[in-house]
């Protein structure tokens, strides 16, 4: 169990720049610096997806068309691909909508497809530049948190806190989707990509992403205590794939048909999935 020690944070200790909240003594380090770099640089790709307000995988369907929330957080929201998707797509409405991001630029693109396709536009809409592992929220205050892609790349002991977090503000029985977050650490194609990192003289770039097996993921949700205040969820493998997709930044397009072509029995499933979600029933 990991406890937080120092003093929570309210939105009331942020400053308000420009229609983006920073912490008062906001300096961002020069470590977050180069990761926020390494994460502009990677979304920038996502660009046109967000032009058409973003397509999403199969954890969202069951999510009801026009469902309503008191408040919902999306954590390391990027430039809003979700929340274009759920306010224009799934019709999704709340009265808060929360998101935050260490990156400053990203949060401010946000701000132009805001107003650009009137996201939520009945609700109070906060951006926060912040990183995940100390919410400016009371305890059981967020009815629906959703995290992806920002656990991947941060150590263990990181992700352990920011999962208390996210613990520590959800509802008893709220909804929670982490969508591709865990890496499987027993994937062939992660095996190999584990062998290659060797080599690599850098670790801070997004060749190689932090992976776990089905075990350490129900360990790390239940020492969060997360399973235990939402315990309706699912772990979901997805994506099975034997070999590498990509050699540094050269795709490897015989790899990817190989791996498309692919239709594992259920109980080789879980061995070849390229990683988890995790979501609780909505
Ligand atoms: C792969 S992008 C996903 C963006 C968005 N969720 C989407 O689906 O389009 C990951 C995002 O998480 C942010 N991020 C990474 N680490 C973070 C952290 N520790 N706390 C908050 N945000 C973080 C990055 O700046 C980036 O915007």
């Amino acid at each position: 169990m990991v406890t937080l020690a120092e003093s929570q944070l309210q939105l009331s200790d942020f400053q308000l720049v420009q229609e983006i909240y920073f912490p008062k003594n906001y300096e961002a380090s020069s470590m977050w610096k180069l990761k926020q770099l390494l994460w502009e640089t990677a979304v920038v790709q996502w660009e046109q997806t967000a032009e058409s307000l973003g397509s999403f995988g199969e954890v969202w369907e069951p999510l009801p068309i026009g469902k309503h929330f008191d408040s919902i957080l999306d954590l390391g929201c990027g430039y809003g691909r979700l929340a274009a998707y759920l306010s224009k797509q799934k019709k999704i409405t709340c009265n808060k909508y929360y998101g935050i991001d260490i990156s400053e630029s990203l949060l401010r693109r946000m701000l132009g497809y805001k107003r650009a396709y009137n996201l939520f536009p009945s609700a109070e809409f906060s951006l926060i530049c912040i990183a995940g592992d100390k919410l400016p929220f009371e305890d059981n205050s967020i009815d629906f948190v959703r995290a992806s892609s920002i656990f991947l790349s941060l150590e263990t002991e990181q992700l352990k806190h920011n999962l208390a977090e996210i613990a520590r503000v959800i509802k008893p029985g709220g909804v929670f989707v982490f969508e591709d977050l865990f890496y499987n650490r027993y994937c062939p194609m992660n095996i190999l990509d584990n062998v290659l990192n060797k080599t690599r003289k850098s670790k801070l770039d997004f060749g190689h992403l932090k992976q776990y097996s089905l075990r350490e993921i129900k360990r790390l949700l239940k020492n969060s205590q997360l399973s235990q205040k939402c315990p309706q969820y699912t772990i979901k493998p997805h994506k099975p794939a034997l070999l590498q997709e990509k050699f540094g930044n050269v795709g490897m397009r015989v790899s990817n048909d190989i791996n498309k072509e692919i239709n594992p029995p259920k109980f080789l499933k879980e061995f070849l999935a390229c990683g988890y979600s995790v979501y609780s029933k909505v």
